[in-house]
C-alpha cells in the first residue's frame, strides 16, 4: 500500500541532473554571494510581483529583518494565535510584545473585527498569516486598514508561495511579505526564506542586516546597524530555482487534489472542509477541515494511519498556549475562546505534488470511513 505524508518534496530526473551540473559549477566558483541567490531573488520577485526581493537562510530570518525594520522595541505586534510558532517567537526576539488575536471559523485567518478591538496607541503593526496556504481573504481589507492607522502589515507567507486573488500575489499585499523554503513547505531549497517588499527602506534594511548591519551601498567596510549573517547559500538557492521553475505545475496539482476532496467530501457527515470558492486563492499547503464538536481527533488520525494515510493538526496548541509564550505574557486558557474552539476540532489533509487522482480519492474515501467511525464510538459510549 502507497503511504501518503503530509508532504513530498519532489525533483524530477531533469532537475536532478541540471543540480548535479549546477553544483560542479558552484564548487568552481561562487559558494556564497553568487549568481545563483541573485537569480533567485529575480526570479521570486518578477514572480510574486514586487520590486525587491531578499533571500534569506529562513523564513524566521526574513520576519526579523522585517520586524526590525519597521521598527518594534517595546511597541505591539498583533498576530494570530494560529500559526507557526517562529511569528510569534520573531516579534519577541525583535523587541516586540505580541498581542494574540482570534482567527475566522472560514479561513482560520486573522479576523480583522477581533484586530480592530487590540489595537492602541502602542500598536506598531500586524503580521497576517495565510494559513495552510490560503490568502487571507481580508488581506486587501488589512492593508487599508493599516494605512489608515498608520500601522505596518507583514504577511507571513510561509505557507503561500502563488497563492492569489484578482492577479495579485501573496507577499505583495503587505510592506513586507516572508516565505519559507523548508523542505515540508509548497517550494523547498533545503533550508531557507525569502523577504519580497516594494518598500526600498525595508529592501535596503534586510539587505542591510543580513550583512552583519553593513553599509550595503559603500566600497568601505561600514556598519550602520546591528546585524546578522542571515544569508542563503548558493547551494539552497540552486535547490529554490529549480523548484520555483515548478510552481505553477505544482500548484496545479495541489488545486487538482483539493478540488477533488471538495467533490468527493460535499456534504460529508462530520465535517467542514474549508475551501476557498476559487481556488487559485490558495496554494493548498495542506487542506484544513473542521470535525464536527464531540469527535475524537486522535481516533481518526489512527484510523487514517493505518490506512497508510498521514493528517495531522496544524497548529496545536494555540500560539498563546505555548509554555513559551504563557511564561513570558502570561497567557493561559480563555484568552482567545473562539480560537482555541477551532483549533481543538480541526485537522490537515494532506496536498501535495507527488499525489495523484487515485491517491485524492482514496484519502476522501478514508476521512469519511474514519469519521463514521469516531461517529459510532462516540454513541456507543
Ligand atoms: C507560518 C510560518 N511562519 C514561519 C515559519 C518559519 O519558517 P522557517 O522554518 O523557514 O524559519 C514557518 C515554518 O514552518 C511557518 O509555518
Amino acid at each position: 500500500m502507497k503511504k501518503i505524508n503530509m508532504a513530498d518534496p519532489h525533483f524530477d530526473e531533469d532537475d536532478r541532473k541540471w543540480i548535479h551540473r549546477e553544483i560542479d559549477a558552484i564548487l568552481d566558483g561562487a559558494l556564497s554571494m553568487g549568481p545563483n541567490v541573485r537569480a533567485f531573488e529575480n526570479e521570486f520577485a518578477a514572480r510574486v510581483g514586487v520590486r525587491h526581493a531578499i533571500a534569506m537562510n529562513s523564513c524566521t530570518s526574513a520576519l526579523e529583518a522585517a520586524l526590525l525594520a519597521k521598527g518594534v522595541a517595546g511597541r505591539e505586534v498583533i498576530i494570530p494565535a494560529e500559526t507557526f510558532i517562529a511569528t510569534g517567537m520573531a516579534v519577541h526576539l525583535t523587541g516586540g510584545i505580541p498581542v494574540f488575536a482570534e482567527i475566522s471559523a472560514s479561513s482560520l485567518c486573522l479576523d480583522l473585527e477581533d484586530v480592530k478591538r487590540k489595537v492602541t496607541s502602542r500598536t506598531a503593526g500586524i503580521i497576517l498569516v495565510h494559513m495552510a496556504g490560503l490568502l487571507s481573504p481580508e488581506v486587501a481589507e488589512f492593508r487599508r486598514y493599516c494605512d489608515s492607522e498608520g500601522l505596518f502589515l507583514i504577511e507571513d507567507a510561509a505557507h503561500s508561495p502563488g497563492a492569489r486573488s484578482a492577479g495579485k500575489e501573496a507577499g505583495s499585499f503587505g510592506h513586507a511579505g516572508c516565505f519559507s523554503f523548508f523542505p515540508t513547505k509548497v517550494i523547498t531549497a533545503g533550508e531557507g526564506g525569502m523577504l519580497t517588499t516594494d518598500d526600498d527602506a525595508v529592501a535596503s534594511f534586510a539587505r542591510s542586516y543580513q550583512n552583519r548591519g553593513r553599509d550595503m551601498e559603500a566600497r568601505a567596510e561600514h556598519y550602520l546597524n546591528p546585524g546578522r549573517n542571515v544569508r542563503m547559500t548558493e547551494m539552497s538557492a540552486l535547490l529554490g530555482r529549480v523548484q520555483l521553475s515548478h510552481l505553477d505545475e505544482f500548484l496545479g496539482r495541489r488545486r487538482r487534489v483539493a478540488a477533488i476532496y471538495g467533490e468527493a467530501l460535499a456534504g460529508a457527515p462530520g465535517m467542514q472542509l474549508l475551501l476557498p470558492d476559487d481556488l487559485e486563492c490558495s496554494s493548498f499547503w495542506k487542506v484544513p477541515l473542521l470535525l464536527e464538536p464531540g469527535l475524537d481527533r486522535e481516533m481518526i488520525a489512527e484510523h487514517m494511519a493505518a490506512a497508510g494515510i498521514a493528517v495531522d493538526w496544524a497548529y496545536q496548541p494555540a500560539l498563546h498556549l505555548q509554555p513559551v509564550f504563557r511564561a513570558l505574557y502570561g497567557t493561559s486558557e480563555g484568552l482567545l475562546p473562539r480560537t482555541e474552539e477551532l483549533l481543538s476540532r480541526h485537522l490537515c489533509l494532506p496536498c501535495h505534488p507527488r499525489m495523484s487522482d487515485d491517491d485524492a480519492i482514496r484519502v476522501a474515501e478514508a476521512i469519511r470511513t474514519a469519521i463514521e467511525g469516531s461517529a459510532r464510538h462516540g454513541l456507543g459510549r
